[in-house]
């Protein structure tokens, strides 16, 4: 196989993800044709790709279960238009997104755009819809010029069903488009669930699986088991990556290899940071560059002790997860251009704050709420789609301190609003980083800014382990 000129190779790397992914399976297949994958693995696959065109993307998604390709077996699962993961919807920033959601479930369901900025109200990002079996929705948002480029994602939303509907298979990207080229030899698209099967089904959690936040057996990349990713010595990556398990936390790392963060949830504030492990939150994503030195290596999920409910000791899974090879051999490339600094984003340190707050996750006994008379609050109530649990004034930038005073782990969303972390456990933040997950340690404190100065409406916040969202875990916000 010839080798790839290095030209060719920063052209296709500078189409951006989308454009990388579009080329999938087959790019990958001319580009390092001469690494068969090895036994054992799987050829890295990618789901379809829609993207927009002329500033619009209109597509329909249809929810069902059926028979499916996935951790290399054919098995029943629930899933968007008959792939696990569902559709990758790649866009641009100030694009119209349309997506017709058929509901072919046997039960109700909605949808829920992860991470985008976009308003929470109408026929948008209303996680207050219910589509009933037989039914469809219209759904249409509207992105803002300035959605930072990145990764994002899909999502059921209907409190009660999520996890287990988003554990059977039901999940997808969204990239975001970058405008600018990046000196990286390609992007990879990197999406993390996990599952577990009862023969060729699906297994349904235990009460202790939803008090706990069930973890799969079989952790997967892009709905493969250990797939093979090939490189060339001295070639640079970018992996977007999504943790989009019901509950796992992921812990990452790439031994061997040359790994560095660029960033985290809605992006790219921060300079290149050298790291051996990457911690993702589950809903949380995380913008890698890879330099790759020959050799073969694995991207690891190594455990990560999230706590537990007390007199229960620590959350199950001690393994370690084996995602992926990568498989770096051949000719060396010099791809080593600089990377871009980063670009200067809004930071709230020095901003006038309007307001504070200070909410409370915590998990109570004998309340009969959850499965063993577990509750799983915020500010000591349970999820009800009628209360409005904090009213927040347009226009105003507000600092929230949520307080963990629960023995486990819980990662802190909140939907349209993006929150920039202030401090850790007492810890101010280095750098200026946004996100939209936000873990708040057993015991501990996350204190967070937030600028309401975008979309008015109704939305929630909750726990991103799904089961605890399910259980109650999940509040109202209003901004007007
Ligand atoms: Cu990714 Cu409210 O969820
Ligand atoms: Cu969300
Ligand atoms: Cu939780």
């Amino acid at each position: 196989m010839e080798p790839i000129s290095r030209r060719r190779a920063i052209q296709l790397g500078g189409m951006g993800l989308a454009g990388v992914v579009v080329g999938g399976v087959g790019l990958a297949a001319t580009w390092d044709g001469s690494s068969p994958p090895s036994p054992g693995g799987e050829s890295f696959g990618m789901p379809a790709v829609f993207r927009s065109d002329g500033g619009v993307l209109d597509v329909t998604l249809e929810a069902a279960e059926g028979r499916h390709e996935v951790a290399g077996r054919t098995a029943t699962t629930l899933a968007y238009n008959g792939t696990v993961p569902g559709p990758t919807l790649s866009l641009r920033p100030g694009d119209l997104l349309r997506i017709r959601l058929v509901n072919s479930l046997s039960e109700p369901t909605n949808l829920h755009t992860h991470g985008l900025l976009v308003s929470p109200e109408g026929n948008a990002d209303n996680v207050f819809i219910h589509i009933e079996p037989g039914e469809s929705f219209d759904y249409e948002y509207r992105l803002p010029d300035d959605q930072p480029p990145g990764l994002y994602w899909y999502h059921p939303h209907l409190h009660g069903l999520v996890a287990d509907q988003l554990f059977a298979g039901m999940y997808g990207a969204i990239v975001v488009e970058d405008p600018v080229e990046l000196p990286f030899t390609r992007e990879r698209l990197l999406i993390v669930s996990d599952i577990t099967f009862d023969g060729s089904r699906v297994r349904g959690a235990s009460g202790m699986d939803r008090m706990m936040g069930r973890e799969g057996e079989l952790v997967l990349l892009n709905g493969r088991l250990s797939p093979v990713l090939s490189a060339r010595p001295g070639e640079r990556e970018r992996w977007a990556l999504l943790n989009a398990c019901s509950s796992r936390f992921l812990s990452l790392r790439l031994d061997g290899q040359r790994l560095q963060l660029l960033g985290r949830d809605l992006g790219l504030g921060s300079d290149a940071e050298d790291v051996t492990e990457v911690f993702v939150p589950p809903g949380g994503r995380a913008h890698l560059a890879v330099t790759a030195a020959e050799g073969s290596s694995t991207l690891e999920a190594v455990p990560v002790d999230r706590g537990g409910p007390m007199m229960m000791g620590s959350r199950g899974d001690t393994d370690v997860a084996a995602l992926a090879t990568f498989d770096v051999g051949g000719p060396a490339a010099d791809e080593r251009v600089a990377l871009p600094a980063a670009p200067a984003v809004r930071d709230l340190r020095e901003a006038t704050v309007d307001g504070r707050r200070e909410l409370v996750f915590a998990m109570g006994r004998g309340m009969g709420m959850g499965p063993r008379g577990m509750s799983f609050t915020i500010d000591g109530r349970s999820f009800d789609h009628e209360r409005v649990d904090q009213e927040v004034t347009f226009g105003s930038v507000e600092e929230w301190t949520i307080r963990n005073d629960s023995p486990m782990d819980h990662p802190f969303h909140l939907h349209v609003w993006p929150m920039q972390l202030i401090e850790e456990n007492g810890r101010p933040a280095g750098s200026v980083t946004w996100l939209d997950v936000v873990n708040v340690p057993a015991g501990g404190r996350v204190t967070v800014r937030i600028a309401f100065d975008r979309h008015s409406g109704r939305s929630v916040y909750h726990c991103h382990i799904l089961d605890h969202e399910d259980l109650g875990m999940m509040a109202v916000i209003r901004v007007v």
